[in-house]
């Protein structure tokens, strides 16, 4: 379709290097793919972050390699989120460490494909559990730090739910709770200074959602009117701008970044 095709920016071209210098991000599901480039991002911009997972192993090595790309420090603290006691300890632990949170990210989340009609009700349930419980987790236990720094929050969503996609009904059903609960956020604790938005990725390469989507593989490129891929670098620029001073009018905002991916519809 697209004979253009758009570059991957460095955030570092547009954005100034210190310009999250002595804040703390506090990051669900910043091991890998999206979340660990919003992170690496944030850090290479002078941020010190705390990322949280189950994976207590891999989470170690990521902070490691965090810490050692951007010279910042970076916490790994075991979670899991559909718990709510895991997170105040993991919440307890940043706060101990760097004495405030100014920014959180809900970024983690569960997927699979599967049909409806052999989906189990506790596979739906499941991710549910992850995507959404877990986001209203999150926003529990740092919601009173956050009120404290006049913080922010970025919830991780997705486009799939904007029309109908095949074998993602537990996806879809939980990203739409996770944009509606953004929205309240916003609206409720924005008279005490704190900010809500979501970022919607579109096809983004080279990560874990994309091939458990794509298990074949799928280059979306023909499909994109800016004519490729999405790239974690594109996600992790609109999440800098997202938490930067020049947002500080924006909350309950849900930024689509797909290239224009939601909005194609083929000619038949
Ligand atoms: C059908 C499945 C299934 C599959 C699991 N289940 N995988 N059903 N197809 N492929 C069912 C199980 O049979 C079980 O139901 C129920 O789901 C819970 O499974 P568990 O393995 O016990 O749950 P748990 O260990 O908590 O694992 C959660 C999970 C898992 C979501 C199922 O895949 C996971 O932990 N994923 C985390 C990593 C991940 O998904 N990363 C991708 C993120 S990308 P029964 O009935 O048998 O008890 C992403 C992007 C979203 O989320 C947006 C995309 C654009």
């Amino acid at each position: 379709m697209s004979s253009y095709k758009s570059a991957v920016p460095n955030s570092k071209d547009t954005f100034r290097h210190d310009l999250f210098k002595g804040k703390v991000l506090f990051c669900t599901g910043g091991r890998s793919g999206i979340c660990y480039k919003i992170v690496e991002t944030m850090m290479s911009h002078g941020v010190d972050a705390a990322i949280v997972g189950r994976d207590g192993k891999g989470l170690a090595e990521s902070a490691q390699a965090l810490v050692k790309t951007t010279g910042q420090k970076c916490l790994p603290t075991s979670a899991d989120v559909r718990d709510p006691g895991q997170l105040e300890k993991a919440v307890k632990e940043t706060v101990d460490k760097f004495g405030k949170i100014d920014f959180v990210i809900c970024g983690a989340a569960g997927n699979f494909l599967a049909p409806i009609s052999s989906l189990s009700s506790n596979a739906f349930k499941a991710v549910i559990d992850i995507d959404l419980l877990g986001t209203y987790n999150t926003i529990k236990a740092t919601l009173p730090y956050i009120r404290q720094s006049h913080g922010s929050y970025l919830h991780i969503s997705a486009t799939l739910h904007y029309r109908g996609v095949p074998y993602q009904a537990h996806v879809s059903a939980a990203k739409s709770g996770v944009d509606a609960l953004s929205n309240v956020l916003a609206v409720e604790e924005g008279p005490r200074g704190v900010r809500s938005n979501v970022i919607a990725p579109g096809p983004i390469g080279n990560t874990e959602g994309m091939s458990r989507l794509s298990p074949m593989g799928w280059d979306a490129t023909n499909d994109i009117p800016l004519g490729r891929m999405g790239d974690t670098s594109d996600i992790a620029n609109a999440a800098v701008f997202l938490f930067s001073p020049a947002a500080s009018w924006i909350t309950g905002t849900v930024l689509p970044v797909d290239g224009g991916e939601n909005h194609i519809r083929q000619l038949s």
